[in-house]
């Protein structure tokens, strides 16, 4: 094949800045593909003088020409999709052509509503901490095999004859386990026709479009959505996301062969964030946490919730270049680090009394670690404008070094402000 694909992934707890560095290289691609999750994601790109935050749509839509493939997949709020076409064409900013993978599965209105059942039920101290956007139930819908898919929603018989059989599943929970009552079939059938009527023009095969591309040489970006420590199998479960958010998510989510990946770029935040519930070994105490979410603006792009801060964790880190294969790293907001007098970096855990340099991602293992810290020297100089490797700090430089040095993997690129502008390119 002519083409090549390459993938561009979250190494921590998602926010990692994603959005920004696809939007970095998507001039120089064809397509851009999101391949799991669905608005749970908030991929924020500044272009132009305007903050645009995609939840569904890939962040290659802002660049006229290009394909954007939503992969099989990723599960689809229509509503929501729909709010976004609508926001960009109203700019006149709907430059790229969309294509909705037909299989990818529906987030319906009851899939909301059970999310937030599902955590009542949970309780205090259980809680996922999930962001209410019905990914969860969708996905289990998946699984067990009678979710409905975006092509149903222009079949008029078959969306009915599922969405009946869904309906009279959830409603028994809602009603009998929840206490809660009954959702009306024609609300959402009425609905989710509407939506199939808006969204027919963006229908095909994903799977597809995708291999034509590769064919007649063109490049394909897969935008990973979340991040390597909130993926299903690898992350910190049960504090997880439904969907696997690595690179390999990459192949099932949109249909590709996996040697067909030549390249896969792990996004790290300089230091660490998490939303949400879970084990966070490197959680900063309160007042340097503070001081980061005000420099850093940490305040979730989809549920406005304050992120826990915290620093840099190197153990996980190398666990994200094991499970996604990294050829490269790209490090963003370093910008924030500047005015930090001490910067601890965890380069090991200890368990038990035991010092232990693999990642393990379950709960009873982390909730007993505690961090190892390499504390560097911080640096006072705005870095903001820095346009090269050279003209960063010399500690700055140190801290990249450092990084590069225990995961063996290159820092191919540096984010130093939140402006398309603001980055240093060392080979992405
Ligand atoms: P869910 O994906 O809404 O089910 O939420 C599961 C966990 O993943 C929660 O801790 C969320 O806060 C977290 N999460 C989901 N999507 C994102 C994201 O895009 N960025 C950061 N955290 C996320």
């Amino acid at each position: 094949m002519k083409g090549k694909v390459e993938a561009i992934i979250g190494t921590q707890w998602g926010d990692e800045g994603k959005g920004r560095v696809v939007d970095a290289v998507a001039s120089r691609v064809d397509v851009v593909v999101r391949y799991q999750g669905g608005a749970n994601a908030g991929h924020t790109v500044m272009a132009e003088g305007e903050t645009y935050i995609f939840h569904l749509l890939p962040s290659g839509m802002l660049y006229p020409g290009k394909t954007c493939v939503i992969g099989n997949g990723v599960v689809v709020d229509p509503q929501q999709l729909i709010e976004e076409l609508e926001g960009l064409q109203e700019k006149g900013k709907d430059r790229a052509r969309l294509v909705l993978s037909g299989n990818a599965h529906v987030v319906m209105p009851y899939h909301k509503v059970l999310d937030g059942m599902e955590e009542r039920f949970r309780g205090t101290g259980k809680r996922i901490g999930t962001t209410r956007r019905g990914i969860g139930p969708c996905y289990m819908d998946k699984v067990a095999r009678r979710g409905i898919r975006v092509e149903d929603l222009l079949g008029p018989d078959v969306l009915r004859e599922k969405l009946t059989f869904n309906l009279e599943y959830d409603n028994l929970l809602l009603t009998r386990i929840y206490e809660e009552s009954p959702l009306s079939f024609g609300e959402i059938y009425d609905q989710a026709l509407t939506w199939g009527e808006k969204l027919a023009p963006y229908v095909g095969d994903g799977s597809l479009v995708i291999y034509r591309a590769i064919e007649a040489g063109d490049t394909v970006l897969l935008e990973g959505a979340q991040g390597t420590l909130l993926d299903l199998d690898h992350g910190t479960y049960p504090y997880v996301t439904s969907s696997n958010a690595i690179g390999g998510g990459g192949c099932t989510g949109a249909g590709i062969g996996p040697v067909q990946i030549t390249r896969m770029t792990g996004v790290a935040k300089a230091y660490c964030t998490r939303v949400g519930s879970g084990p966070f070994p490197t959680e900063a105490d309160e007042e340097s946490a503070n001081r980061l979410r005000d420099r850093g603006g940490e305040y979730g792009a989809t549920t406005g919730r304050p992120r826990r801060c915290g620093w840099l964790d190197l153990v996980a880190l190398k666990h994200a270049v094991r499970v996604n294969g990294l050829t490269g790293i790209a490090l963003t907001k370093l910008d924030v680090l500047s005015g930090e007098k001490k910067l601890p970096v965890c380069v090991a855990y200890s368990h038990e009394g035991r010092r232990v340099e693999d990642f393990k991602g379950g709960y009873s293992f982390l909730e007993k670690v505690k961090p190892v810290y390499k504390e560097f020297e911080g640096w006072e100089e705005d870095t903001s404008n820095c346009k090269n490797f050279d003209s960063l700090p010399e500690q700055a430089r140190k801290y990249v070094e450092f990084i590069e040095k225990e995961t063996g993997v290159p820092v191919v690129f540096i984010g130093v402000g939140p402006k398309r502008e603001q980055m240093i390119r060392r080979g992405l």
